[in-house]
């Protein structure tokens, strides 16, 4: 087989930095200033941005904004501003300020949910039906998160078995793609492969995302590893940035700049304009007081001098 037959020709970024990048970083950024990223990230191409999380700020502070942000923001229409919505509070405050689309986020670890979202995995799935009723109602899309795809800060190893099960889960109840969190980032191109087999024996592939946490060094392995077996939606964030606050030692997405990298190289369109984006990485890491955490930004500065 070539890489030509096994590859996909396009490729969808889900951009989660103003959301999954930022709730984990202390310096607190602007409203304003998250606004100035997501709109940089819009204007370099990228057209679905997880845009904040409604959450409890006393649990996640740097999300306090997500309101103020969605009411400011001025929208372009080939863009999907998601939210996160833990609860049907979290949705009715997602749908006060018109976010485009709710994620639910549930997991694969009982530890970890009980950490993450302070309940059972079952009691979170129970939560997420009155949220995709009412999301139906306003025909607003959900897509559903599954946390520690291949293991957990607290448990250790997580079965493939386990993930698909949960997944399988929240499809059934109506999200219209499930994203396949590595949240501690320890995947490798077997164990990866071994989990996406299991959830796609239950789950579509075509229904499914990876959403790669880069701790160990391995995301955009296992990006290619997912990309052979037919995965064309892929996570990341602008700069590298964030992690979970209740994942311990958990770093950053792997980076958008990189991923984008990525496939470039392989001729795989993302409709993104490299050079916008960079700038946009720049932008944050800056406000942020740090470089990127992206080979890709920092070569290509040191390279351009810019
Ligand atoms: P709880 O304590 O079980 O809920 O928290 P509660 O209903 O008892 O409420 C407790 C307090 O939170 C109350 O306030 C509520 O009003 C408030 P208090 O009386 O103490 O002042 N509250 C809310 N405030 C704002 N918005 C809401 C809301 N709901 C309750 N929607 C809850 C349950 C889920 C709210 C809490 O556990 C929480 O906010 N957790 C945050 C989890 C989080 O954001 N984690 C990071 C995102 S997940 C992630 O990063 C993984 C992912 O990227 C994939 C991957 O990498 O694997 C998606
Ligand atoms: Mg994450």
């Amino acid at each position: 087989m070539t890489l030509a037959n096994t590859l996909p020709k396009t490729v969808k970024i889900v951009e989660v930095g103003p959301r999954d990048g930022l709730q984990n970083e202390k310096t607190l950024i602007s409203a304003d200033d998250k606004i100035i990223l997501i709109n940089k990230l819009a204007d370099a191409g990228i057209n679905y941005i997880e845009s904040g999380s409604f959450v409890s700020p006393k649990w996640v502070p740097q999300m306090a904004t997500s309101s103020e942000i969605f009411k400011k923001l001025t929208r372009k229409p080939s863009v999907t501003y998601a939210a996160l919505t833990p609860n049907m509070r979290g949705f009715e405050n997602a749908l006060a300020v018109n976010a485009d689309e709710v994620a639910i986020f549930g997991a694969a670890s009982e530890s970890f949910s009980q950490k993450n979202i302070n309940c059972s995995i079952e009691e979170s799935l129970e939560r997420f039906v009155p949220i995709i009723a009412a999301a139906k109602k306003s025909n607003i899309k959900v897509r559903g998160y599954v946390s520690c795809v291949i293991g957990c800060p607290y448990e250790g190893d997580i079965t493939p078995e386990q993930v698909a099960a949960v997944a399988l889960k929240m499809y059934q109840m109506g999200c219209y793609e499930v994203s396949l969190g590595d949240t501690i980032g320890i995947g490798t191109v077997a164990s990866v492969q071994k989990m996406l087999q299991a959830v796609s024996a239950k789950v579509p592939i075509e229904k499914l995302a990876v959403h790669f946490h880069d701790t160990y060094g391995q995301a955009l392995t296992n990006i290619y590893t997912a990309l052979q077996m037919g995965i064309k939606v892929v996570d990341s964030a602008i700069a590298g940035l964030g992690g979970c606050p209740y994942a311990k030692g958990a770093s950053g997405n792997v980076a958008t700049e990189d991923v984008v990298y990525l496939l470039n190289g392989l001729n795989i369109d993302t409709g993104i304009n490299f050079k916008k984006l960079l700038d946009a990485g720049w932008f944050i890491s800056d406000k942020l007081g740090k470089e990127p955490i992206s080979k890709v930004s920092n070569a290509y500065r040191a390279k351009h001098n810019n």
